[in-house]
């Protein structure tokens, strides 16, 4: 089973894999969104199983949590777990400092509450994602839907002073109506190019009425996992500064690969 999964696929497995490494007993986590992070949901659902490992998770989407349940992670709200020691994430850009975009799966809003309530972020990803600067992947912003052409007018006359080589912008589709957010919020994807100054641009968006939160994550993640194809996975950490090469087994039960969704 596990040959007939792409390259890609094989990488965002590995990195998954050797982030359930860092999960121990009791632990309450963080469970993000997106094709990476389910195959951490997956490999999770699996040492629960095969090991009797316990922790809880908080889902940051309802994929997520249909996920969870489907392979037995027993999930609950953040409210109610109230602090997680660990968040595993998908990102769709990281930079050197360890900055992401995120969002790509419109689940930003809960995934950046839940990570920010998180001791540590872990960040999975193939090695597509790593960029010198943010910027190449659109980035989200999401807008509550009151008046939201008059918040795309102010984001974009925010622009003009911001270090950004494009400024245009969209609002995502689902089909030909707006995409809605689990929060029932839209996204407006930022078409930026190259983003000179991150953590400016983070500060300034979230100051315009109508944004509720937006897809740059500063200072938020403290590993990142990047897997490649063949098995191999860089695992580094941007508080010690150690980077680590290594092999992940690429021996996952059927189970694993039944049925994946997302
Ligand atoms: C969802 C996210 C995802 O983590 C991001 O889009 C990466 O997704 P994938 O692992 O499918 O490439 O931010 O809002």
């Amino acid at each position: 089973m596990a040959a007939e999964l792409s390259p890609i696929d094989k990488a965002k497995f590995v990195a998954a894999k050797r982030a359930v490494d860092f999960v121990q007993n009791g632990m309450r986590l963080g469970l993000g969104t997106g094709s990476t992070a389910a195959w951490m949901v997956r490999c999770l659902g699996e040492r629960i199983k095969e090991e009797g490992l316990r922790v809880t998770g908080v889902p940051t989407s309802t994929r997520t949590a249909e996920l969870a349940r489907q392979v037995g992670v027993p999930i609950v709200s953040l409210d109610e777990a109230k602090w997680l020691d660990l968040t595993i994430d998908g990102a769709d850009e990281f930079d050197p400092n360890l900055n992401l975009i995120k969002g790509g799966g419109a689940a930003l809003l809960q995934e950046k509450i839940v990570a920010t309530a998180s001791d540590q972020m872990i960040v999975i990803s193939d090695a597509g994602k790593e960029v010198a600067q943010l910027g190449a992947f659109p980035l989200p912003v999401e807008v509550i839907p009151f008046g939201w052409q008059t918040t795309k007018a102010l984001i974009e006359e925010t622009l003009v002073a911001m270090d950004v080589l494009n400024r245009d912008c969209s609002l995502r589709m689902n089909g030909d109506a707006p995409l809605v957010t689990d929060e029932a919020n839209y996204i407006i994807d930022l078409h930026l190019n190259r983003i000179g100054n991150p953590r400016q641009l983070a500060m300034v968006l979230n100051q315009i009425p109508g944004v509720v939160e937006n897809g740059l994550f500063i200072d938020i993640c403290d590993i990142v996992i990047v897997g490649h194809g063949d098995g191999r996975v860089s695992v580094r950490d941007i508080n010690s500064g150690e980077k680590a090469e290594e092999r992940v087994e690429f021996a996952p039960s059927d189970n694993i690969f039944a049925d994946l969704g997302d």
